[in-house]
Order: structure tokens, then sequence, then C-alpha cells
């Protein structure tokens, strides 16, 4: 039997300002796609951008439905229409953020949920090449350099028989 670890090294900012300006300006679209959110049932708005090597910015955002199960995150919502629109593009970064109680943005930064995650993943084990995540909160913005790093053990197409 052996013990294993695993950990992963990631930047917390304080300050936007410390950020590059490729960056500042993804969370801007970011928060920009929040506003126009649907969430009516959770009064959560969470916005998601992806920066394309083609230079295109692709946002999304929660689509909540009546039939909870049937709405989508932010994140995914971005995902696959980055992927309906631009299929062979690489996705260098995806910033996100939320607000909730009208508007105010989270203290925390948002972390995308275990759906999230995987499809995120899939993304890059398509394309070969890391996305960095860039998640905002008022307090601190953590930039992780790779996805895979959010889903340790992940089940993928390799694993298929
Ligand atoms: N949500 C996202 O859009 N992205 C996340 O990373 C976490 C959660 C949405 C789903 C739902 O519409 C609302 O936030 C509350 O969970």
């Amino acid at each position: 039997m052996e013990k294993k670890n695993n950990f992963f090294n990631y930047y917390s900012y304080q300050n936007q300002n410390e950020l590059p300006e490729l960056y500042r300006n993804l969370l801007k679209e970011a928060s920009l796609a929040a506003e126009k959110a649907y969430a009516p049932y959770s009064h959560f708005y969470v916005g998601a951008a992806l920066l394309l090597d083609n230079g295109e910015i692709v946002t999304g955002n929660n689509q909540e439905n009546a039939a909870y199960p049937s709405g989508l995150c932010a994140e995914r919502v971005a995902l696959f229409f980055a992927n309906a629109h631009y299929p062979s593009a690489i996705i260098k970064a995806l910033a996100i953020t939320a607000f909730y109680d009208d508007k105010k943005m989270v203290s925390e930064p948002i972390t995308p949920c275990g759906s999230c995650r995987q499809v995120i993943l899939e993304s890059q084990l398509r394309q070969k090449e890391p996305i960095t995540l860039i998640l905002m909160g008022k307090e601190k913005i953590y930039v992780i350099e790779d996805a895979s790093l959010l889903l340790p053990l992940n089940f993928n197409k390799d694993l298929l028989l």
C-alpha cells in the first residue's frame, strides 16, 4: 500500500489591477454576461467568458428553468456555444464571476460545479492545450493555469473500453 498525495498550485490576487489587461477584460465580459443571466429561481447570476485563440470572446450565463434540472450553468452555456460556433478554436482562458441579491458580487471567487469541471476538462483534452481559469470574487481572484487541476483522477474517454 502506498499513500498518494494530490495538491495543486494556483494564484490568488487581492486586486484586479494586479492582473494582465487581457484577463481584466475577460472578467469584465463575464460580469456583463452575468447581468443578463436568467436566474429567477436561485437569484444567483453567473457569467462566464471564454477567450479563443482567434481573438473572439464568447460569453454565457446561467439559464434556469421551472423544471430545475433542465437549466444550465453559465460555464457550459459558454463552452457549448463556443464549440457549436468555433469548433476548431483553442480556448485560452475562461473567466467566471457571479452576483446575488440584486447584483452584489460574491465575496469569494466562484468555482465551477462538478459537471462544469467535467465539460471544461473535455474541452481541454480535445484541444490538447491548457485552459486558464480566472475566478473572480470581490475579495480575491484566483488564477488556475490548467483546468485538469480542478478534477483529479477524472473520468475521460481514454478510460472507456
Ligand atoms: N451556477 C452556474 O451557472 N455556475 C456555477 O459554477 C455554479 C452554479 C448556476 C446554476 C444555477 O442556475 C445557479 O447558479 C445556482 O446554483
